[in-house]
């Protein structure tokens, strides 16, 4: 394999397979392919001790480069052995460089292993002002020829708060209220509320979605069965949007996607009731393009990706199918015209990779974030939620 990737800073294996993806193809566009690379991904810290040691410069930098040869700068003369040398990256200085030039990290890396590349091949920016000419075009026409899409938006999160009307409907009382909830996710950053309204009225309230209605600033979002007692009560209140979702009243939570393929003319009569009042319908769906194009079909504006078998995977390999899934069902939504949105199973740990991926518009979140208000405060966690998806979607 011509391009080793070394992960030191461990940041999973969905970020290595997208630097290994550039790295090979910035060989390509150099007429390299014979030759060996290896990309090492770092931290400030090591980068910091590799800089003084062969730079005598005491602080971090984003990239540093080892060619295996001095000679390699003559590779047109043909040379004995295929190895190019290492490019070695702090993923710190690289992250903190995308964040405030609003670049995707992605493109961010691929900017430094493209200077690493050309200082390898023997181009140096530092010997004279032509020579910094000349690297600087060189980069240019490279990065212009990988062709990396730059994230137009940021991934927005709306969170769900129906947990709060759950810890409320314990006791029987009034506290504590999702509208309140919903108000302080608004104020820490959240970009919508979503609340399903259940038939068995089992957290949320209609009195909750009547005020969430009068109270949310941003956008409301009310989960729903296709049911005619909750269709009447969404038309009646108009949020901002719907998600439909099947709904089984003995589950815990929301289990699966919705059949939209076997359920097109109940599903359309229902969308079309809605489109009718202004209402855009989001349609919760399993990663699957035959449901994507269904969804199409009977005139659903937005999908919603369920996330949940890849929030569950017990595996790596599997985690990464199913990402894969979400990816492809996701990149095809986005194709033929619909809006995408996603959640389900979403947490701290999982939620960075679905951010990143540049086709979603919008996460939904609810059980992650109200658990972890629990001990650390509801605008804590959402502010913690918020700079995840923040970070993740600048990938
Ligand atoms: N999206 C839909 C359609 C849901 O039904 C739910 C659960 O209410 C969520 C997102 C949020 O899931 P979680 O609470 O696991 O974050």
């Amino acid at each position: 394999m011509p391009v080793t990737v070394i992960d030191r800073s461990q940041h999973g294996s969905l970020l290595i397979n997208k630097v290994r993806e550039t790295a090979s193809t910035l060989l390509t566009k150099c007429d390299l392919t014979d030759y060996n690379l290896t990309i090492v991904l770092t931290d400030d810290s090591e980068i910091t001790s590799l800089n003084k040691r062969y730079r005598n410069q005491h602080k971090p930098t984003n990239v540093l480069s080892f060619p295996f040869s001095e000679n390699i700068g003559l590779l047109d003369e043909g040379l004995s052995f295929k190895e190019l040398g290492d490019i070695v990256i702090s993923l710190d200085t690289a992250r903190k460089e995308a964040f405030f030039n609003n670049q995707a990290v992605h493109y961010k890396l691929a900017m430094l292993m493209t200077h690493g590349l050309l200082h390898i091949l023997g181009y140096d920016h530092e010997a004279s002002d032509s020579e910094a000419e000349r690297m600087s075009k060189e980069e240019s026409r490279l990065l212009h020829e990988l062709n990396l899409c730059r994230r137009q938006k940021m991934t927005s999160l709306a969170i769900n708060v129906d947990h709060i009307a759950t810890i409320r409907q314990a006791r029987g009382i009034a506290e504590p209220d999702p509208v309140t909830a919903a108000a302080i996710c608004e104020l820490a950053g959240a970009q919508g509320i979503v609340v399903h309204l259940r038939e068995d009225r089992r957290h949320m309230q209609d009195r909750d979605v009547r005020l969430l209605k009068e109270t949310v600033k941003t956008k409301l979002n009310l989960e729903m069965g296709a049911a005619e007692e909750i269709v009447l009560f969404a038309l009646e209140i108009k949020p901002d949007m719907v998600t439909l979702v099947p709904e089984k009243r003995e589950e815990l939570t929301t289990e699966g996607g919705l059949d939209v393929i076997s359920q097109k003319s109940k599903l359309a009569k229902t969308i079309e009731r809605m489109e009718h009042a202004n209402i855009p319908v989001s349609l919760f769906i399993d990663p699957d393009i035959d449901q994507v194009k269904a969804s199409l079909d009977i005139g659903a504006t937005y999908v919603e990706i369920h996330t949940g078998s890849y929030a569950d995977a017990t595996s790596e390999d599997q985690q990464h199918k199913e990402f894969e899934l979400i990816q492809s069902a996701a990149a095809e939504a986005h194709q033929i015209g619909l809006r995408v949105n996603a959640g389900h199973g979403l947490n701290y740990l999982n939620t960075g990779p679905i951010a990143a991926i540049g086709t979603i518009e919008e996460l939904s979140i609810g059980h992650a974030i109200i658990s972890r208000a629990v001990f650390s405060g509801l605008e804590q966690a959402v502010l913690d939620m918020r700079l995840i998806v923040k970070n993740s979607a600048l990938l």
